[in-house]
């Protein structure tokens, strides 16, 4: 006599597990192939390695962030940042690291602390004298990225 509810709810349940997956991953690379002129404003490759050097400089020099990175794998997240920002800008490269909310689960991280590390981001930019808009461009494509790494 239950059979039929039974079947239904599975049925239901299976199909809105099919429409809204759980959590849906964002890509963590969106390529914006509009944006390759604004890699050239960034110097390539060979400037987006120099703008994380100076980053992870700036990042543990920041009293905010330190705790972050300071035990953290430097040399990786510069090297998935360089090929994050590339892809992003729409150059040739190929994004090898994790997603976004992997990456930063377990670290608890705040708007707040989210907004710092932006803020320290945009200082790395004006020290390499990125224009302005080209900053701009690119932290339009970084801001939505919150929603999978603010956690607290
Ligand atoms: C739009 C903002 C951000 C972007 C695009 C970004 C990007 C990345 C990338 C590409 C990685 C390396 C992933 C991998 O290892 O495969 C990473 C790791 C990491 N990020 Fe972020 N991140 C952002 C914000 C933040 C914030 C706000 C914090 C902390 C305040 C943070 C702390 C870390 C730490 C500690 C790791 C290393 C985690 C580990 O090795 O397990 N990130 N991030």
């Amino acid at each position: 006599m239950f059979r039929l509810p039974t079947k239904l709810g599975l049925f239901l349940g299976l199909a809105l597990a099919l429409v809204q997956p759980a959590q849906a991953q964002m890509d963590p690379a969106p390529a914006d192939p509009t944006l390759r002129p604004v890699l050239d404003e960034f110097g390539g490759v060979a400037g987006l390695t120099a703008l994380m050097d100076d980053f992870m400089t700036i990042l543990l020099d920041d009293p905010r962030m330190r705790p972050f990175f300071e035990n953290a794998d430097q040399v990786r997240i510069k090297r998935q940042l360089v090929e994050q920002f590339c892809v992003i800008l729409g150059g040739d490269c190929t994004y090898s690291g994790r997603d976004m909310r992997s990456s930063h689960a377990g670290l608890g991280i705040t708007r707040a602390d989210f907004n710092a590390l932006v803020e320290d981001l945009q200082i790395a930019m004006d020290r390499r004298g990125i224009p302005f808009r080209a900053q701009n461009k690119l932290l339009a494509k970084l801001a939505p990225m919150h929603r999978e790494i603010v956690t607290e």
